[in-house]
């Protein structure tokens, strides 16, 4: 239990007691003499007579001569009106102070506190404390101060509520697969569900339900700014849209998969709450079966060579591909036929079963551009270049449903990017890419795959490139490594993204 009594300060001051039509003159009087404390007035209603008004002095007068005041404002002060100087005593409590001030004053002196804690109020995203802007404040306490917990948590509710209403703490390593954490409600309501926003995006999830972590927001940036409107993404590991979402907020249209069920639905509310729904088509079955199906040339469709210039391709630097056109007609891309009724597909399978392939995937190209209604995705590969924003308060283009005016390639004719983010595991898969293209069918260049990964202080970029070549069985061209952050003192985050290499394709049978 917090004794909250503890933390009061009483403060023995003196006050000048004045006619209130006065008082303004004698504020600007007096000033650098008048009590100067955070969020507390100086001048207050005299309790007594609602015609006079209270002023506070500062704690540096402190006797009832006003002696710390120099004469001549106080022969001034007399000579503006009659005064009546009174001791006046103002206690400074629990709700007064800050939580870093109260938090310093609980923790014992012995231990050290961390840096972080000086800034645990400030809600900057630091190593011990994440506060994300919905209702959800998270803490990752250490261990020295687990014997605290509960008293930190009530502090730093109290200071935040209404603001945040939940207060969890995580718990252990995660070692599930669908990387959820667990957390501890630690004070106020048992209710992970929240909102967060990123680059003008919502997202709703659950915390204690779905992977989400807001310190990967630059990371979705970085790579959603690569991407052109009109390409086509697949997005293996896709949590609830931090890359898809974004992605066809530019003009992409994505395959997202991830199979924690719970993930797909809020990626499914998160792709409708954005109005990209007709953008995103939301998979919940394991990576490997994903991409497997997605690529899987239809036996219907296997002799019959689509049009290329039904085709808009672009490589990753932005050069279209020399033989390629855009169609520019509006995609009509609602999943039909193989979803379940909540719109997610957890296999491939026609409502006949007859080609064991989504017919999302088949029936895209065929629907005809109606110019007026549609609206076209500006393509200066800016992060809002969709100019939406889904806070329904503004009111911009934020409330219009984003449609690309691109007619997109069937999955295995063109894929742009590969997206590939559970970095503990994620080259293990690579190996799915073995032979996955088939070279007859595909237009334009080959996917790019961005591929994360965990890199140890004791490892070296080769020995992952050689990893995921063993998994290819090809070797890789001019692979890219970037840093994406430090996750531990020997570890770092890393994204290698590469052009699949035409080794690890299907040769082009005649
Ligand atoms: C590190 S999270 C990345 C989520 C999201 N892309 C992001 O950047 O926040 C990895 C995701 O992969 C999902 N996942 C784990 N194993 C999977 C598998 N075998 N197939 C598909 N998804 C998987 C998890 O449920 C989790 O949502």
């Amino acid at each position: 239990m917090l004794d909250e009594k503890k933390f009061d300060v009483e403060l023995k001051l003196w006050a000048i007691i004045i006619p209130c039509h006065n008082c303004k003159i004698a504020t600007k009087m007096l000033n650098g003499y008048l009590l100067d404390r955070p969020r507390i007035k100086p001048v207050v209603e005299d309790p007594t007579d609602n015609k006079k008004r209270y002023l506070i002095l500062s704690e540096k007068v402190q006797s009832e001569d006003l002696s710390g005041i120099p004469d001549q404002k106080l022969a001034e002060l007399r000579g503006l009106c009659e005064i009546e100087v009174q001791p006046y005593s103002l206690t400074l409590g629990y709700s007064y102070w800050g939580a870093d001030h109260i938090l310093k004053q609980i923790l014992p002196r012995g231990l050290e506190i961390p840096s972080s804690f000086e800034t645990i109020v400030k809600y900057k995203d630091d190593a011990s404390f994440d506060l994300v802007p919905g209702h959800v404040a998270h803490l990752n306490i250490t261990d020295d101060l687990l014997p605290y917990k509960n008293v930190i948590a009530k502090v730093i509710y109290d200071k935040n509520y209404p603001r945040i209403k939940t207060i969890v703490n995580k718990v252990g390593t995660i070692t599930n697969e669908y990387r959820v954490p667990k957390f501890e409600i630690l004070a106020g309501e048992d209710d992970m569900l929240t909102e967060v926003k990123q680059y003008g995006a919502t997202f709703k999830l659950d915390y204690s339900l779905v992977y989400w972590n807001s310190r990967l927001e630059h990371e979705h940036l970085r790579l959603i700014s690569v991407f052109q409107p009109g390409q086509t993404i697949c997005d293996m590991f896709a949590g609830i849209g931090p890359f898809a979402i974004p992605a066809a907020q530019k003009g992409c249209l994505v395959y997202a998969n991830d199979l924690n069920p719970d993930s797909a639905r809020f990626l499914k509310i998160n792709a409708e709450v954005n109005k990209v729904d007709d953008l995103v088509h939301v998979h919940n079955m394991d990576a490997r079966d994903f991409i497997s199906q997605l690529m899987q040339v239809l036996p219907a469709e296997s002799n019959l060579k689509s049009n290329p210039t039904d085709v808009k391709l672009h490589n990753c630097d932005n050069t279209t591909h020399s033989n390629e056109l855009s169609s520019l007609e509006e995609t009509k891309l609602a999943d039909q036929g193989t979803n379940s009724p909540d719109g997610i597909s957890n296999n491939f399978q026609t409502s006949d079963g007859a080609n064991g392939k989504d017919d999302a995937f088949v029936n895209r190209t065929s629907i005809k551009r109606h110019p007026e209604n549609s609206h076209e995705v500006s393509g200066n590969g800016s992060n809002d270049s969709a100019g939406v924003s889904v806070d329904g308060r503004r009111k911009r283009v934020s409330n219009k449903r984003i449609r690309s005016s691109f007619t997109f390639a069937r999955p295995w004719e063109h894929v742009d990017h590969v997206i590939m983010n559970l970095p503990a595991s994620a080259l293990l898969f690579l190996d799915v890419f073995r032979d996955l293209v088939d070279l007859k069918y595909w237009k334009g260049p080959l996917p790019w795959i961005h591929c994360y990964c965990f890199i140890r202080a004791v490892q070296t970029k080769e020995f992952i490139i050689s990893e995921a070549e063993t998994a290819l069985k090809a070797s890789i061209n001019d692979p890219i490594f970037h840093k994406v952050r430090d996750v531990a003192p020997n570890k770092a985050m890393f994204c290698l993204s590469f052009q699949l290499p035409k080794e690890a394709c299907m040769p082009l049978h005649e």
